[in-house]
């Protein structure tokens, strides 16, 4: 199969490809798009930067940010987005990825009150801005060590090494799960969190139980069942009147085949009927900001984030990546025109390094997402979006190769950065595990 890479050295090249794959992408030259702020319920996004959540696999032993994770989030702050997603959070022991998952709970919420403090000093020191902060909310489901299943899915089974004849979780550690976001609502509310993201993507659980049609009980076969869990919680979290804007990022469709998936048909393709109605719904019960996903990258992770070298876990892409990127884009922007008063923030920039930023003003110019956001660019270059507000570039030579050297750092839950940008502290990491790839 021929080899799909980025090798654009100007804008002129760039735009051969979008036209020879007749792709739809809008560029501005002009900048200021992303410079203006927004407002999401009573808080303010200073910029339309944001930087997703990314999971650094480095907590201390009972949950807590450990050094390395206020390294990280310091660096972000100092980078100027005005919007920093913190990563995937477990709300309970069962839930917890690794042990090496962020962890909120009344013994680590003090921790993170203080990674909260020093992320927003370092904001306001080195750029005078008070960012916006979302922590994610999650329970791992099958890619946990517990490997709890929503929903039995033979592929997805196959790849998390799942026995296929273990019981699904039951409806009743379900409505404990709904508690749980609650309580880690609660916990973020004090921390000093603008937000909370239920986290509905990348079939994790939350995601996995969007699309059980074929589960039976209070959480499977309808749609009001399927999407039960994460209204409760948002109901939930409002009936207890938590001081704390909520959020989702979820999947725009999840690429697993009814009636396993999400927003996916029986042929594998894209239906955004129910996703596009979740959405709606989501808007009605008063969520001012969804930030738009897609699929799961333990299964196809060019879908998800578009790369020129694959993992070294197997997995060839069969696309060019500008065209996952330009899919990307199109779901925000569909999800968008969806609810055009919900601030959506889009995913799939990385791939297109210094040219990101002008695809990245044409789509707020053009009303497709309101905010965009950077996943593995913010690990390689956390202060991209400074260089982009004062200085209207990226420096080529900092930007993400898309090398994917992150994600298998983070499939095998070893302490996860840029190992090429970033390598005094990510090498060492990278090194050992290859050793033992090879043992
Ligand atoms: C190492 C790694 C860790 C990630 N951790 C999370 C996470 O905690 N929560 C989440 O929703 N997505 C996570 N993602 C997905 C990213 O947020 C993002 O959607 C993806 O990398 C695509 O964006 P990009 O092209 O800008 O990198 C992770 C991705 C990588 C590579």
């Amino acid at each position: 199969m021929e080899k799909f890479k980025f090798n654009y050295r100007t804008v002129t090249d760039l735009e051969k490809d979008i036209a020879k794959y007749k792709l739809e992408l809008p560029w501005q030259q002009d900048l200021q798009s992303l410079k203006e702020p927004i407002s999401v319920g009573a808080g303010v996004v200073p910029n339309r930067l944001a930087i997703h959540p990314m999971e650094g696999c480095d907590s201390q032993i009972d949950g807590s940010p450990s050094e390395l994770t206020t390294r990280r989030y310091i660096r972000f702050a100092q980078g100027g987005s005005g919007l920093i997603w913190f990563e995937a959070v477990a709300v309970s022991e069962e839930g917890r990825g690794k042990s090496n998952q962020l962890y909120i709970n009344d013994h680590t919420v003090e921790s993170f009150r203080i990674l909260v403090e020093k992320t927003r000093q370092a904001a306001l020191e080195t750029n005078g801005i008070d960012p916006y902060l979302v922590l994610q909310l999650t329970h791992a489901g099958r890619y946990g060590d517990n490997k709890i299943i929503g929903v039995h899915e033979e592929e997805l089974d196959r790849r998390a090494k799942v026995d296929p004849s273990k019981p699904v979780v039951t409806d009743a550690q379900l409505a404990k799960l709904e508690d749980d976001l609650v309580k880690g609502a609660k916990l973020a509310q004090q921390a000093g969190f603008n937000a909370v993201d239920i986290k509905s993507c990348h079939r994790y659980l939350t995601n996995e139980i969007l699309g059980a049609h074929d589960r039976t009980g209070l959480y499977g076969g309808s749609y009001e069942n399927r999407t039960r869990l994460i209204k409760n919680v948002i109901q939930k979290i409002k009936a207890e009147k938590i001081a704390i804007e909520i959020t989702v990022r979820i999947n725009s469709y999840d690429a697993v085949k009814y009636p396993y998936g999400w927003g996916t048909d029986k042929d594998g393709n894209i239906d955004l009927a129910e996703p596009k109605k979740l959405v709606q719904e989501l808007g009605d019960l008063g969520i001012n900001m969804i930030n738009i996903t897609a699929s799961t990258p333990y299964l196809a992770p060019h879908l998800s984030r578009p790369y020129d070298q694959p993992t070294k876990l197997g997995y060839i892409a069969p696309e060019h990546p500008l065209l996952g990127v330009d899919r990307l884009i199109h779901l925000a922007k569909a999800m968008q025109q969806t609810v055009p008063d919900v601030v959506i923030v889009g995913t799939g920039y990385s791939w297109l390094r210094q040219f990101a930023p002008y695809i990245a003003a044409g789509v707020v110019n053009a009303g497709w997402a309101k905010i965009v956001g950077f996943g593995r660019q913010a690990f390689a270059y956390p202060d991209f979006a400074r260089d982009i507000i004062k200085e209207n570039k990226m420096a080529t030579k900092r930007v993400c190769v898309s090398c994917s050297k992150c994600s298998e750092l983070k499939a095998k839950a070893r302490l996860t950065g840029c190992v090429v940008r970033d390598n005094q502290v990510y090498i060492p990491p990278y090194l050992e595990l290859m050793k033992e790839m090879q043992q």
